[in-house]
């Protein structure tokens, strides 16, 4: 693995933004642009900010694994479909946007759908509860799902269309022009 000459660049002046002996602090917007590059973040790009950053890997390691937002293997092409599982959205039908997963993307999280546009995973609370059940899609949220929605979302997107994010049930749907104030 090896940064794109201008991401270097960008890494470069992220790690000067901290104190000496602090370059440490720079590992969470380094794996992203690591893993904005590739997709995902493989062992490599993982070895290589660890470089940069004089840290050990397993240092690495340990912030990439903590975080949902981190992929450590490939994911869809088109979209990664993050299910929340916690308590609200598993009471309002996680189980049921689990199983449209399943269905449509594959049988088990992490695995790619058979064209390799789609892949999925169930996470914690993403902190949307009100909007129960809802689902990160990429990087947008999709809420107030059912499974009639999500798959249509999933069908719209292998399409090459990107349906709205925020509440799918209409719920802003009279939000006035200018916004809600
Ligand atoms: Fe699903 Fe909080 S429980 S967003």
């Amino acid at each position: 693995f090896a940064f794109t000459p201008d991401n270097k660049a960008w890494a470069e002046a992220q790690i000067t933004k901290y104190p000496e002996g602090r370059q440490a602090s720079a590992v969470i917007p380094l794996l992203w642009r690591a893993q904005e590059q590739e997709g995902w973040l493989s062992r490599p790009a993982m070895e290589e900010v660890a470089r940069m950053l004089d840290m050990a890997y397993i240092r690495v390691l340990e912030v990439a694994t903590f975080y949902f937002m981190f992929q450590l293997q490939p994911v869809g092409s088109v979209a990664h479909i993050q299910i929340c599982g916690t308590t609200s959205c598993m009471i309002c039908g996680a189980e049921d946007l689990i199983g449209v997963c399943k269905d449509k993307i594959a049988p088990k999280a992490h695995q790619l759908s058979a064209d390799g546009k789609f892949s999925w995973e169930e996470v914690e609370c993403l902190g949307a509860c009100a909007n129960a059940p809802m689902a990160q899609i990429g990087k947008d949220y999709y809420e107030d799902l059912t499974e009639e929605k999500l798959a249509w979302i999933i069908d719209e997107m292998a399409a090459g269309r990107v349906p709205p994010p925020g509440p799918q049930n209409g719920r802003y749907a009279s939000e006035p022009a200018g916004g809600l104030t």
